[in-house]
């Protein structure tokens, strides 16, 4: 098991967000998390890498409680988030953000800066461009880029398709297989359910902040009210 959230609640003001969720991600796993707009999708993330204080409830990783680290630490541990907004620093270049990336652990960008390349060679002849210049896809990967530069083995991915065209949203898919076929588990939260699911061995559905369906990917596709409820039909 690398992941492990047991009885987990956490929120911002006095209200709870999330309201004892208990989920697993598996070593070498790709797991989904749809859900409605505000059902807590993205402080689900956020509290588990560490950015939203946890109330009650337990997080394990790689067999460590996380409940208490701080994220930087949780960070040294192998684990990586990509947020849903402002994910990467416009004014940088590629290669700049790459090291901002990095340097929490200056030994390892070397490595990590190949395997990116090797996943987005489209980033190859662009590593002196500024990132705010690039085309919305571009900066998608840069973003992913930042975050898998350490090689975590748990890679936590906020909307990553949003703002994306249909065939850029195949292409980065794609790009999260290969990531994964590579050795790292990926948490995914996707309004995209459909094209996410179909990649992922394990999904959740989540609802005001519980738990309400989990299954394997493909079971969670054909499942009749998950489909009715979630997946337009
Ligand atoms: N920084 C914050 N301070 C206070 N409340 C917040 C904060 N961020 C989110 N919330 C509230 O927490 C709830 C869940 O928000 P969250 O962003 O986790 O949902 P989500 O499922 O990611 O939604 P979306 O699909 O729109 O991204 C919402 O009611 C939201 O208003
Ligand atoms: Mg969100």
């Amino acid at each position: 098991m690398l992941l492990k959230l047991s009885d987990v609640v956490s929120g911002y003001t006095d209200m709870d967000i999330i309201r004892g969720v208990s989920l697993e991600v598996h070593k070498g796993e790709i797991v989904t998390i749809i859900g409605p707009n505000g059902s807590g999708k993205s402080t689900l993330m956020k509290t588990i890498f560490g950015l939203v204080r946890l109330r009650s409830g337990k997080i394990e990783f790689d067999g460590v409680d996380i409940s208490r680290l701080r994220t930087d630490k949780i960070v040294r541990r192998g684990m990586a988030y990509v947020p849903q907004e402002r994910n990467v620093f416009p004014s940088l270049t590629v290669m700049e953000n790459l090291e901002m990336g990095a340097f929490i652990r200056k030994d390892k960008f070397r490595e990590g800066l190949e395997e990116v390349l090797t996943i987005f060679p489209e980033l190859k002849d662009k590593t002196g461009q500024k990132v705010g210049t690039m085309s919305g896809g571009e900066q998608k990967m840069v973003a992913i880029g930042r975050a898998l530069v350490l090689k975590p083995t748990l890679l936590l991915l906020d909307e990553p398709s949003s703002g994306l065209s249909p065939k850029l949203i195949d292409n980065l898919f794609k790009k999260l297989v290969s990531i994964n076929e590579l050795g790292t588990s990926l948490m995914i939260v996707e309004q995209n359910a459909k094209k996410s699911l179909t990649v992922s061995h394990r999904g959740y559905v989540l609802e005001m902040g519980m738990k309400r369906f989990e299954g394997e990917g493909k079971s969670l596709l054909t499942n009749e009210e998950v489909k009715a409820l979630y997946l337009g039909g």
